[in-house]
């Protein structure tokens, strides 16, 4: 197993830059998610470091060696792409074990490894069929162990679960868990969902245009998003900006908010600050409310086998709030909403972060 460094990759396909002097590092071992809108350069870094392209700038090394001079065949990787892309002349078993003999193991040596691979995704009884004999989850659980069957030092997952239902997205995610704990393969998961990621991975990022807005553990991200774009792309947050009143209170469209955040930025300042829709408390309206609230009409209720999700209307500004399922408070009726100081997340914009604390 290896540990994955990028230095300074760049790359272009025929304009301007679409992977921009990228820095990434994967620890041995660990599962790393990288998110992004589509288009933002995801495969792409995959592709270069599968060494299918090219970088024209940068390193690229497995464990600190550059890996840059290797052809692909020789950077011991696997990978698994949106669609399996199996064989469909080859029977599952010859599909997981092609790699194998065109390293020219001998079937004999071949066969136990490919037995045991098949075993690792639950498709022993299927080791005879032909891929148009199998289910979309199937032909990804072949194109898994095809992955992994050659003893990778790398694995490469690119939205290997975007085309499967969501109860199958769940038991392949639980897979892939499993065999990425049995065999130890350092892996980059690329994904649009984000809790997908987020479950998956040790240590995840976000990249808009080919660079990483944000990296760190999927909780950090979620909970300590550092730019408004990071939170407005990861989402189930609300927005609010403000001006700063004095240190620790804002001045926002929905009233004042005391917040443990913004200490210290000047007053005056417009900033821009996020507040989770679960860290909301939602309550009937009532006398002597805790401070942070606010008076606001229900205009959207949205039932959730686990929690619901109300969009309250304060001050013309819609705010969301996730809350348990004990109590349903209807719509067009007043409620008070609650912001915990604490909750209140002060982002950075690019244009700011040289006088906004980190
Ligand atoms: N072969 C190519 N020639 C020219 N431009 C390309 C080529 N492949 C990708 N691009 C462009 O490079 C950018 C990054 O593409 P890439 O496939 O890496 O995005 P992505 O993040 O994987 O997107 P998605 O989530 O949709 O798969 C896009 O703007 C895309 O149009
Ligand atoms: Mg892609």
């Amino acid at each position: 197993m290896s540990s994955i460094t990028l230095v300074g990759i760049t790359k272009s396909y025929d304009g301007p830059a679409v992977i921009a002097d990228l820095d990434l590092h994967v620890d041995t071992g660990t599962v790393f998610g990288l998110l992004g809108p589509s288009g933002c350069g995801k495969t792409t870094t995959l592709k270069m470091i599968a060494g299918l392209l090219e970088p024209d700038a940068g390193d690229i090394r497995f464990d600190g060696a550059s890996v840059l001079a290797l052809p692909p065949e020789k950077r011991r990787i696997g990978m698994v792409f949106q669609q399996p892309l199996l064989f469909p002349h080859l029977n599952v078993e010859q599909n997981v074990g092609f790699g194998l003999r065109m390293q020219g193991m001998r079937p004999r040596d071949a066969r136990p490894r490919v037995r045991d691979c098949l075993a690792m995704v639950q498709l022993e009884r299927f080791a005879e069929r032909f891929p148009h004999q199998l289910s979309g989850g199937q032909q990804q659980r072949v194109a898994l162990a095809r992955a992994v069957v050659t003893d990778p030092v790398v694995l490469l997952l690119d939205e290997p679960l975007s085309n499967l239902d969501s109860r199958l997205r769940e038991q392949m995610r639980q897979l892939i868990r499993g065999v990425q704990e049995r065999l130890k393969i350092t892996t980059i998961f690329v994904s649009h969902d984000q809790e997908e990621a987020s479950e998956l991975s040790d240590r995840m990022a976000v990249m808009f245009d080919g660079r990483l807005a944000q990296s760190g553990r999927p909780y950090d991200l979620f909970m300590r998003p550092e730019s408004t774009a990071v939170a407005r792309f990861l989402g189930s947050t609300n927005l609010l900006e403000g001006h700063v009143r004095a240190p620790g209170l804002l001045d926002t469209p929905i009233g004042p908010i005391a917040v443990s955040c913004a200490h210290g930025v000047e007053a005056g300042r417009t900033v821009t600050v996020s507040v989770r829709w679960e860290h909301l408390a939602i309550r009937p309206v009532s006398a002597g409310e805790p401070p942070n609230s606010f008076c606001g009409i229900v205009r959207d209720v949205v039932f959730g086998p686990t929690r619901i999700r109300y969009t309250v209307e304060i001050n013309d500004v819609e705010i969301i709030v996730v809350a348990p399922t004990d109590l349903e408070y209807p719509r067009n009726e007043p409620v008070v909403v609650e912001i915990p100081a604490r909750h209140v997340r002060l982002l950075q914009e690019a244009h700011a972060s040289a006088t906004l604390p980190g």
